[in-house]
Formats: structure tokens, sequence, C-alpha cells
């Protein structure tokens, strides 16, 4: 794979604080580790040392980078994302801007049920072709890593089709994707019995994924008028039975304690959680269930923001992702995320950046390799087209990355 020097970086975040202690909570501007006009040495799609001032001679005949004083950060990972759908849902916008709202939609038969219609009618060819573009835009904001969601299946054959496509696409993109399988997100229009429903998923969709590890995670949409807690239980202690691993959406609209319930199973992240109790966040605090924040879903939908001043008083980590969907977010800009958290949610510029590439990678438990530059750890870099962090959470996704590096790779 070779060897890359990245030089001339005006500031390089390394986020090595957080790297060496494993920590995710009270961060502070000082935890991004950040070297002035420093530099990347990259051998083998792994970081083999930073550091600053002019790079020692061993490096010289090395190919390189030249950052030109940018900003280079860990590459950002996107920790929720829906992005493997067929047809389009501009119809339902429209609605909304006559007044309509998410859930108005979703009651007269709209939203993740007309989704699921068109993705079972699309081929895999174009779903596959479909999200591989998304994914390509996602990298243009400088997303090197994307956790992906099926969800618009909900039968045992066509998540299990979601599921291997979104493997497909893991091979053919550049970026890790991670993959899971959204098993309870809605009930297709042609299941009344939610029961039955839930038994199917349960006893025939959860053990295949057990035999067959298409699914890195198993998650649920665990919210009044979706799944209920006790629609979930059963559900969820078989998948950890069967040795899967839980994340959870939880307590978007309201609280129906599935924040705590998202604790209790264990999960390694409940997102939404604009709603959840005090209970549940302590709860989530202590099991170090992450926090994932989606505010680019209450700008497009015109929900609450979750406030991140409990999670962070709480001292439960926070994560940032984009929840880009073809219907409550269809916005795949990450950083333009990370603004409306700083901006909206109440973060830090230090905790918005920390929250789209430490704490992310945290989230998906991928922190041993992703979210921070230190020796080691998977070569993936944004070189940034700003100079600094405060710039970068100032520009909200408007200025995109000059360069991005996926395992030693120079992509765009
Ligand atoms: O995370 N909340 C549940 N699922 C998606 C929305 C999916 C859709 O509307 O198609 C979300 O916002
Ligand atoms: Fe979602």
């Amino acid at each position: 794979m070779g060897q890359l020097l990245i030089k001339n970086c005006g500031q390089l975040v390394t986020l090595s604080p957080l790297a060496e202690e494993k920590r995710f909570v009270r961060i502070t501007p000082n935890d991004l580790g950040v070297i002035n006009q420093g530099w990347v040495a990259i051998a083998d799609g792994k970081i083999q040392e930073v550091g600053t001032g002019q790079a020692p001679e061993r490096y010289e005949r090395w190919s390189y980078l030249d950052a030109r004083g940018a900003l280079v950060t860990p590459g950002l990972v996107d920790c929720h994302t829906h992005p493997i759908f067929g047809g389009d849902r501009t119809h339902e916008f429209a609605m909304r801007l006559s007044g309509a709202t998410y859930q108005d939609i979703a009651a007269r038969g709209g939203g993740i049920k007309y989704s699921i219609r068109s993705t079972r009618s699309a081929d895999d060819s174009l779903l596959m072709q479909k999200c591989l573009s998304q994914l390509w835009v996602f990298l243009r904001h400088g997303v090197t890593t994307v956790e992906a969601k099926t969800g618009y299946g909900q039968s045992v054959d066509e998540e299990l089709r979601l599921l291997r496509i979104l493997r497909q696409v893991g091979a053919a993109s550049p970026q890790t994707v991670v993959v899971t399988c959204l098993a309870l997100h809605d009930l297709p229009a042609d299941v009344p019995d939610k029961s039955a429903y839930v038994k199917a998923m349960r006893d025939e969709l959860l053990p295949e994924l057990a035999r067959t590890g298409l699914a890195d995670w198993v998650d649920a949409f665990v919210e009044d008028g979706y799944f209920s807690v006790a629609d979930t239980e059963s559900f969820a202690q078989k998948a950890l039975s069967l040795g899967l691993k839980l994340r959870v959406h939880a307590d978007e609209f309201n609280d129906s304690g599935a924040a705590f319930a998202a604790a209790r199973w264990g999960a390694a992240s409940a997102d939404h959680v604009q709603a959840a109790s005090d209970t549940g966040i302590r709860a989530m605090a202590e099991a170090g269930t992450v926090a994932v924040l989606l505010p680019g879903t209450s700008f497009y939908t015109k929900i609450a923001y979750a406030k991140a001043s409990r999670y962070r008083d709480a001292e439960c980590p926070i994560a940032v992702a984009s929840d880009f969907n073809p219907g409550s977010c269809f916005i795949g800009n990450l950083p333009f995320a990370a603004g409306l958290a700083a901006l909206y949610c109440g973060l830090s510029a230090a905790e918005a950046l920390v929250a789209v590439t430490w704490n992310a990678a945290r989230a998906l438990r991928l922190e041993d390799k992703k979210g921070a530059l230190v020796a080691g750890y998977d070569a993936d870099v944004v070189v940034h087209g700003v100079n600094s962090v405060e710039q970068w959470i100032a520009h909200f996704g408007q200025t995109k990355p000059k360069e991005v590096v996926i395992g030693g790779m120079r992509l765009t």
C-alpha cells in the first residue's frame, strides 16, 4: 500500500489524549491533541508517526501530500445512516410544506411504509448504485467510515437481501461500511399483526444473522406508534442470547422508556434521544451507551433538538450522526450536522468534532482503530478546506475537504 507523508498541517487534530485514556466524556479543547505545523507519516494503511515542524529525514523520499496550512483531522465517522432505499419521498416534503407533520404522513400510510414498498420493488443493482453514489456524497464531506442500516425491507427475505447488498456496497466502496439490520422499523402495510411480525423477525431473521454474520449490529425503532419496549423485549433478549450486538432508535418523539431499555440491554448506542428521561440518561451513562444526536432530523422535520447539557452533565458520551434517509432527513452532510449540534444542541466546537470522530467510532465500538490519529490507527485522514477547528464549525459543512485519505490511499 506504500507510504505517504502529509506535511504542512496548520492544525493537526490527533485526539491523542482521548485515545490514550480511552475517554469519551468531559471533553475540553485540550483533548483535541492539536499539533501546530504538524505532519503525519503513513505506512501500509496505518498511522506510523505524527510530529511537528520539519518531518525527519527518514521520510524525505516518501511521496507526500502538502496540506498547505489546512486543518487535518481523523476521517469522519457517520455512525447512523439509512442509505439503502428505493423510490423518492419528495411528495411528502410537499405535504409537510402544507402543514402535515412527519407523524401525520406516517398515519396516512406514507413515511417508512412508503419506502418499504418502493424498496421492495427496486432491483439489487439499482439499490446498490444508489447507495454507492450516496456514500460518495458522504465521502466528499470527509466521511471515511459509514454505518449503514437496512430497515426498508421489513420481511425476513427482504432484510436479508438488503444486508447482502450492503455487504457488496462495503466491498465496492473505499469507505469502511458497518452494516446494521434495522429489523424493527415499521410494520409493512401488508402485515397487520405486530406480534406475529416481531416473532418472525426474532425467531427466523435473528438466527439467520447469527449464522451468516451478514449484520454487524441489530437495531430497532423503539417509539410510540412503532415498537414499544414491551414489543421489543423478547427480540432484544434473543439477539443478545445469539451474541448479536444492539443499537437502538430511542425516545425521538416521546419518552417511552427506550433509552433506559437500551442501557439495560447493553446497547452500544441510543440514537435520537431528544425525549429521553433523566433516569434513562443516567442508565445510559452507567452502561456506557453512547447518545447519538441526530440534529439534521430535527432541522428537516422541525422537531425538538436534543439538549447536549443533559448528556454532558450525566457524563454520557455524545456522538453526532447525519441520519441520512429518504424521509426525515435527506441531508448527507455530517459537518453540517455537527454545526447544528453546536448551534442548537449546545456542543462546543471541540465536542462537536469529537462527536463525529472519536465518539462516533466509540458508538460503533471501533475506537481501537478509528477516530484518532495515533500510531497504529487506520490511516483515515481528512485535509479540510478550512484552517482551524473554529473555522470548520463556523463553515457549517459548506467548505468541502481538499483531500480525503482512507487506509493511506488518496481519494479526492
Ligand atoms: O431515524 N426514526 C426512524 N427512522 C428514520 C426515519 C426513516 C424514514 O422516515 O424513512 C430516522 O429518522
Ligand atoms: Fe435513523
